[in-house]
């Protein structure tokens, strides 16, 4: 069996001066390839530090990365660059993580060149092969992030993180701050890029209902811990954990 994408052992995160128990008290995580999993958790669980970590943004206490079978602490500079241009991070707040001030253009450009060593043509195909994955038109490469609607920000999101060809999208909320209209269109089309370039996602999510459309394994995170992780059926209708339960409940389509 080929080993999976992305394996987390051992994590352990408490930030500088928070009392109480750790962000993340030691979380064993794996994602396979073009594996999309699912993180459900109350707010303050812990789900967007350990994401972080996933991604490289934070550093741990403790604990491994382990990258396609390799301790990413042992991977050479080469391979620690293709970890971080395989893995993305999409924010919940779009508008928040671009600079308002600047063209969509020029944030395509600077990720793209920070990423790749492709020549301004290869460039400027690149950026338009992605703006057609997210289904944006190209005239909006001249606009102010700050110009942009919400849903077309996160498209732009988006695009930016596809720009490097990743294996892996960790999504931290990525629709809860658009209208429900909206949700449903940015939900759409992350299921169709998954499905046509068989990316890996860690889909992390307040919303059970989201989880369950796009993720066949969902992991449970409370107080810094996983509960439990499982297949999405088991989960959704045999929850071995009080705190699933309680989560199933608070979601009007899983009363019983
Ligand atoms: N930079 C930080 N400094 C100090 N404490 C932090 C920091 N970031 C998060 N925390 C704390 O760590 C815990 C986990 O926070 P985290 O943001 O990872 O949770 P979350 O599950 O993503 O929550 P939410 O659903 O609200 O996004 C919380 O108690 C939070 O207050
Ligand atoms: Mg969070």
């Amino acid at each position: 069996m080929s080993a999976p994408l992305l394996a987390a052992q051992g994590i352990v995160k408490r930030h500088r001066c928070a009392a109480g128990p750790a962000a993340v008290g030691g979380v064993d995580l794996c994602i396979g390839r073009g594996e999309s999993l699912g993180l459900v958790g109350e707010s303050g669980s812990g789900k967007t530090t350990l994401a972080r970590i996933l991604a490289g943004l934070t550093e741990m206490d403790s604990g491994r990365l382990i990258w396609q079978g390799r301790a990413l602490a042992e991977l050479d500079r080469a391979a620690r660059a293709d970890y971080r241009r395989a893995v993305q991070y999409v924010f919940q707040n779009p508008l928040g993580a671009l600079n308002p001030r600047h063209r969509a253009g020029l944030i395509l450009q600077r990720t793209l060149r920070g990423l790749t060593t492709l020549d301004a043509a290869a460039r400027a195909a690149r950026i338009h092969t992605v703006m057609a994955q997210v289904g944006l038109e190209r005239t909006l490469l001249q606009h102010f992030a700050h110009q942009l609607s919400g849903g077309q920000a996160q498209r732009l999101a988006i695009a930016r993180a596809l720009l490097g060809q990743p294996r892996l999208l960790i999504l931290d909320e990525p629709v809860s701050a658009l209208d429900v209209s909206l949700q449903a269109q940015i939900l759409n089309l992350l299921h169709e890029l998954r499905q046509a370039q068989g990316l890996a996602y860690l889909f992390i999510s307040h919303d059970l209902a989201v989880v369950e459309r796009l993720c066949p394994r969902i992991a449970v995170m409370r107080d810094g811990l996983i509960l439990e992780q499982g297949r999405r059926e088991r989960i959704l209708s045999e929850p071995r954990h009080a705190y699933t339960r309680a989560l199933l409940q608070a979601h009007p389509r899983y009363v019983q």
